[in-house]
């Protein structure tokens, strides 16, 4: 373990170019439930079922209603030692790029800032009529909240199953992926694609893959050093080495 954690850290001082890909588990050490882990569930819901645009379209109430309790959990949560290494090693770095899948707005809280949110972001709102988009940090009183200037649904800011990454992010990802030496990914269950596959990309052209997680993941066999333990401990230790 010992030798594996100075080898990924050489990897990652070394480096000109390299990538961060993040998940729930990231988060969850600032008090954020991740989907699949425990603290998931709300209502006896499975989030699987309710980020969906068919769960919004049969029920939008229910949909903003796991939402607003979401928005309200991340609004009393700050960024954590994990998130603060992923904006320092950004800083050092000539040729970087966050891609997270969170919504929850930590890393940008945390100072990151050349980022790829590959499933929007839970503050902004947008409209399904006529497409506004803004950030709302407050509650709605009433849900589900319509637009103010012409009165369609108003949707969370997410990118939903079945739907589309946003087309920037995801061009910029693939761009990172033919050229960074090291690919850092760190609490996703590496389970929802396409981020499920960024391991492979960058392994087949003998890049570094270096996994963090508090479990062995589909992609663990794929990384070059497989870490066990909590983000809010090994990151720092790998990146401010
Ligand atoms: P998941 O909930 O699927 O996975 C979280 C991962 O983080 C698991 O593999 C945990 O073992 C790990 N983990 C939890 N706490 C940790 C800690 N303190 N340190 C290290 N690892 C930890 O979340 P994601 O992989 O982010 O998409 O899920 C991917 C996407 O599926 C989400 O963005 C969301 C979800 O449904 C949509 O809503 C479209």
């Amino acid at each position: 373990m010992d030798a594996d954690l100075n080898a990924a850290r050489r990897a990652v001082r070394d480096c000109r170019s390299m990538c961060v890909l993040t998940g729930a588990g990231v988060s969850a050490e600032s008090g954020v439930p991740t989907f699949r882990g425990p603290g998931g569930m709300w209502k006896n819901r499975d989030p699987m079922s309710l980020a969906t645009p068919e769960a919004f379209e049969e029920d939008p109430k229910t949909v903003w209603e796991w939402y607003q309790w979401r928005r309200g959990l991340i609004r009393k949560c700050s960024p954590n030692a994990g998130h603060a290494a992923i904006a320092r090693i950004e800083r050092e770095k000539e040729d970087f790029l966050l891609v997270t899948q969170n919504v929850d707005g930590l890393h940008r809280l945390a100072g990151s800032k050349k980022m790829a949110e590959f499933h929007g972001n839970i503050w902004i709102v947008r409209c399904t009529g006529c497409g506004r988009e803004e950030e709302v940090r407050d509650d709605f009183p009433v849900l589900p909240p319509r637009c103010p200037s012409c009165e369609a649904l108003l949707r969370p800011g997410v990118v939903w199953f079945g739907e589309q990454i946003p087309s920037a992010a995801l061009s910029e990802s693939l761009a990172m992926l033919e050229r960074c030496d090291v690919l850092l990914i760190a609490g996703t269950s590496s389970v929802v694609q396409p981020s499920a596959s960024f391991a492979y990309a960058v392994a087949r052209r003998r890049g570094t893959v270096i996994e963090v997680n508090l479990e062995e993941t589909p992609i663990s066999d794929v990384a070059r050093y497989s870490f066990r333990g909590r983000t809010g401990e090994l990151l720092p230790a790998i990146l401010c080495a």
